[in-house]
């Protein structure tokens, strides 16, 4: 006798299962009743957003990214139910996307503002290692605060153990991820052989470019350790990161043009680098760099004046007093690329005059985007050295005359 598997009950139960596990209900039957009430609900609720022809609304299949919603808003807050205590966890939301939809990159269409909006529920402790991981992340900096909350109540928690396979080199684009805690390695294979090429350590994020390009996922990134990652669906990521992107690329085009360290970069890759930065200010004598630091950031001066100094004697106590001026950077020159180039700490520090706007690019981004641009870098280091033996042998002599 042959038993016939309904289609969908295996993810059905797995993520009933994941659910489970995640929240270690006391009562199962209790738990159970609730999840599978909210689970229709939450279908039904798709289906009069119109999303009833959507192929993961069929009977018995898993929820899709629309119905990832432990709770969904309609834009002006119509349905929302504050009355709602339990809500319904995401049945598929570790469950690999089977396909992308082929759609166009042009985030000025306002397509995916119709959708509609996400919002995990949060504890307040889960909700402050949220903002705690997200505080450095590049691709934020730039959102508004209202923009912003929308990300963090889009965002929900997933723990991975060693080994596991976040993401794999060719699949379609799911999710976003930030970094909460672990170690993990980047894979990327070429011509039949596959080789680590970086790493994350416990902070950053990644998976943004299969979501902000519509291209396959251009790395393999394992699990190294145990560890922790906040997680942003793909819809809300193109709606509000990828458009943000846009008005970005508005903003910089022009600058990005005149800067003489991309002029061998395509007009296609100068954008790409866009999309990736982040400005940032410092105020007057912030540090922006501090020497002896591991270096996770390249920096491009967008307005103002950065001070390079540097410690004369490596084996003082680093009070201010024993730093050197070297250099100074203005617009559209660059700084910070020596230690991401050489994979050493910081050779000096950096200090905003008044106030000061960088461009901020992350060091994974940076490997990736500009390696066409390390000859005009690497002239630059070796200029580094002509500079510390005049300024450094002259002070030598001013000290050696006062003795
Ligand atoms: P995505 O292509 O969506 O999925 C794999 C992710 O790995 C990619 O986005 C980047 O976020 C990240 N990544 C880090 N370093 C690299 C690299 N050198 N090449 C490709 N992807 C990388
Ligand atoms: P990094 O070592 O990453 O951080 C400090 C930065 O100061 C360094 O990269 C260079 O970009 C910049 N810098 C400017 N002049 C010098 C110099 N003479 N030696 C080393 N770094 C310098």
């Amino acid at each position: 006798m042959s038993i016939e598997i309904p289609e969908g009950l295996t993810e059905l139960l797995q993520s009933f299962t994941v659910e489970v596990l995640r929240n270690q209900p006391r009562d199962l039957l209790e738990f159970a009743l609730q999840y599978f009430t909210q689970l229709k609900e939450n279908e039904a609720r798709a289906a009069a957003f119109g999303n009833e022809q959507h192929p993961a609304l069929r009977a018995g299949k898993a929820v899709n990214f629309i119905e990832e919603a432990m709770q969904i808003d309609s834009e002006n807050g119509e349905d929302e139910d504050d009355d709602e205590e339990f809500v319904a966890p995401v049945i598929n939301r570790f469950i690999r996307r089977p396909s992308v939809c082929a759609e166009a990159f042009n985030p000025d269409e306002d397509e995916e503002d119709k959708e509609p909006r996400v919002t995990y529920p949060k504890t307040d402790e889960q909700r402050q290692r949220l903002q705690e991981a997200c505080k450095d992340i590049l691709l934020f900096k730039n959102l508004d605060q209202e923009q912003m909350s929308q990300v963090l109540d889009a965002m929900f928690e997933k723990t991975v153990s060693t080994g596991e396979h976040i993401i794999d080199q060719d699949d379609d684009g799911d999710n976003f991820y930030v970094i909460e805690r672990g170690t993990f390695d980047i894979l990327v294979k070429s011509e039949g052989t596959t080789r680590t090429v970086g790493s994350y350590d416990n902070r950053g994020s990644f998976g943004e470019l299969a979501l902000m390009y519509n291209t396959p996922r251009a790395a393999t990134i394992v699990a190294t350790s145990p560890g922790a990652l906040w997680c942003l669906d793909r819809l809300t990521f193109r709606r509000i990161i990828v458009k943000n992107n846009a008005k970005k690329r508005k903003m910089y085009e022009a600058f990005i043009e005149t800067l003489p360290l991309l002029t061998s970069l395509e007009v296609s890759e100068r954008m790409k680098v866009v999309d990736v930065l982040s400005s940032k200010v410092y105020n007057d004598g912030e540090q922006i760099i501090a020497q002896g630091d591991l270096a996770d950031c390249f920096y491009i001066v967008e307005s103002g004046e950065v001070r390079i100094t540097m410690k004369r004697n490596r084996l003082k106590t680093d009070s201010e007093h024993d730093e050197m001026d070297i250099a100074t950077c203005t617009r559209g020159q660059y700084f910070g690329e020596l230690a991401l180039v050489t994979n050493k700490p910081r050779a000096a520090s950096a200090y905003a005059v008044e106030n000061v706007k960088c461009l901020v690019m992350d060091v994974q981004a940076f490997e990736r985007l500009l390696g066409p641009c390390m000859d005009i870098m690497k002239r630059n280091i070796a200029n580094y050295e002509e500079q510390l033996v005049t300024l450094f042998g002259s002070q030598m002599e001013i000290e050696e005359s006062s003795a």
